[in-house]
Formats: structure tokens, sequence, C-alpha cells
């Protein structure tokens, strides 16, 4: 089965943009995972649609496999730099190259909105082990600063729709693995904050490591970039970009 063609366009012309502007996930964040989801020697963890390797290099501890599952080869290339030793797999979150039962936890990091949750879920269900978990975790810009929301509209977030970007900022992930995932035990939550350095440059790969941006001509580009400059200039040389973050953790039933 295939990828979101805007994923699988978006994400292959934007891997370095993507590495250069997202940021990675809060150390409280990943400590919740980890614990949450039994990440610890011994245990063997799929990071799925891993990306370029922002949480996958969180996950990396001394005793613990990760496997890191990416479908567009030019993420699976950067994430080979940033995480060596890490053994990263072509597969999507309907396929997964791996057998039944195989491993302790699967993680999903700013990437479940590109799945089929049915398909996936039961997928990922067949892969863990017996009392296996699965990890989501999303980042969003807190537009209750009034520059990041003026950049949510400039870059037309709210209109993705159009693009065909299957998403939307206030998605209940528990409800979702709830409705598709009757494999799973309700999903607990945990919410967090927090701040990504920033000067202008990175605030333009971040803008253009967006999927529907990065497919967009070169011209529409340079042109949104140059808007993104002018927004940010008052910021100065170096600002904070302010986040929300939630994370689940579902038990396998
Ligand atoms: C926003 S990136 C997140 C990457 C990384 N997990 C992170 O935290 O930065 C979304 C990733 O999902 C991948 N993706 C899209 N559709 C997918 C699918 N059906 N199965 C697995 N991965 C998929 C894309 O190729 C892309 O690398």
């Amino acid at each position: 089965m295939g990828i979101n063609d805007v994923a699988a366009s978006g994400f292959g012309a934007g891997a370095d943009a993507y590495e250069q502007g997202r940021p990675g996930y809060a150390d409280d964040v990943v400590a919740w995972l980890v614990e949450h989801l039994g990440i610890e020697r011994g245990a063997t963890v799929i990071d799925l649609a891993a990306g370029t390797g922002k949480l996958t290099r969180m996950l990396m501890r001394p005793g613990v496999e990760i496997l890191a599952v990416e479908p567009v080869e030019a993420m699976r290339a950067k994430l080979a730099q940033t995480c060596p030793g890490v053994r990263t797999f072509d597969g999507t979150a309907e396929r997964l190259p791996f057998e039944d039962a195989s491993v302790d936890a699967v993680t999903v990091a700013q990437a479940f909105h590109w799945f089929d949750p049915g398909p996936a879920l039961a997928e990922i269900a067949r892969v863990l082990k017996p009392d296996g978990r699965l990890g989501i975790v999303f980042n969003e810009r807190d537009t209750r600063e009034p520059w990041v929301a003026d950049l949510s509209r400039l870059i037309r977030w709210d209109e993705r729709e159009r693009w065909r970007v299957p998403y939307t900022v206030e998605v209940d992930w528990a409800a979702t693995v709830a409705e598709h995932g009757p494999q799973f035990e309700a999903a607990e939550r945990y919410d967090s904050a927090f701040h990504q350095a920033m000067d202008p440059d990175t605030l333009v790969a971040r803008v253009l490591s967006t999927s529907y941006i990065a497919m967009l001509p070169a011209a529409d580009r340079e042109e949104l970039a140059a808007k993104v400059r002018e927004l940010a200039a008052p910021l100065g040389d170096r600002f904070d970009l302010p986040y929300v973050t939630v994370a689940y953790a579902a038990r396998l039933r």
C-alpha cells in the first residue's frame, strides 16, 4: 500500500528542511513515553513514520533495539545520518515488515494523521507482543501567542484541506484509538509545552518543511519565505517558537 501523495512528494523534497526546521520532543514528554511504553533494557521498539529520526534519536538508550520504519527514501537517508546504528526499514503503518507479536512498543511521532486509522491500528496490534504498547505524540505551534497565530494564517494552515492534508489541530487521538482500534485499552494522555529556539533562517526552514509547502513551485516557496522573514523581523535574530505537546500511550488488550 502506498502513502498519501502530498506526504510522498512533500517529505521527499523537504528532508533537509525538515531536519533543520522541525523541533525535537521535550525531555519530559520523552521520559513519559519511555515510562508508559515500558522502553527499558531488552525492549524492541518500532519508531513508525520515523522521518529524519527526530524522536528516534531521543529513544536510543543502551540495551534497547530501535527499528525505524519510514516510507520516504530521502527521510530514511537522513535518519541513517542522524541515528547511526539504528536499523531502518521501508514500510508503512498499514503494512509493517515484521512478524506477528515481535516488538514491545510502537511509537508514532507527528505522523498518525497520515495513516488510515483502522488498518494501521490493526497492523500495529499485529506486530506487538502481548501487553505491547502504542505511543502517539504531536507538537503543535502554540497559537495563543499572537505572532504564531499570524504565522499560521500566513501559511494558510486552516486551508490545508485544499492541499488534501488530512489533519486538524485539535484531534483527540485517544478518541481515534478508541474508535478505530478495538485491540487497544483506553489511551492515557500527557500534556506539556516547550519553546524551540529560533532564528529567521530556521523559521523559514520550519515553514518550508511542511509537506504541502515543500511541494509548491520554487517561486511560490520563495515568496512565502520572504513573507515569513517579514513577519519575523520584529522578533530579532533570536526568538522562541512556543509549542504545546500532547502524548498518548495505549496498551494492547
Ligand atoms: C511530519 S513527519 C514526522 C517524522 C518524525 N516521526 C518526527 O517526529 O519528526 C511524518 C512522516 O510520516 C511518514 N508517513 C506518511 N504516511 C505514512 C504511512 N502511511 N505509514 C508510515 N509513515 C508514513 C512521512 O513519510 C513522514 O516522514
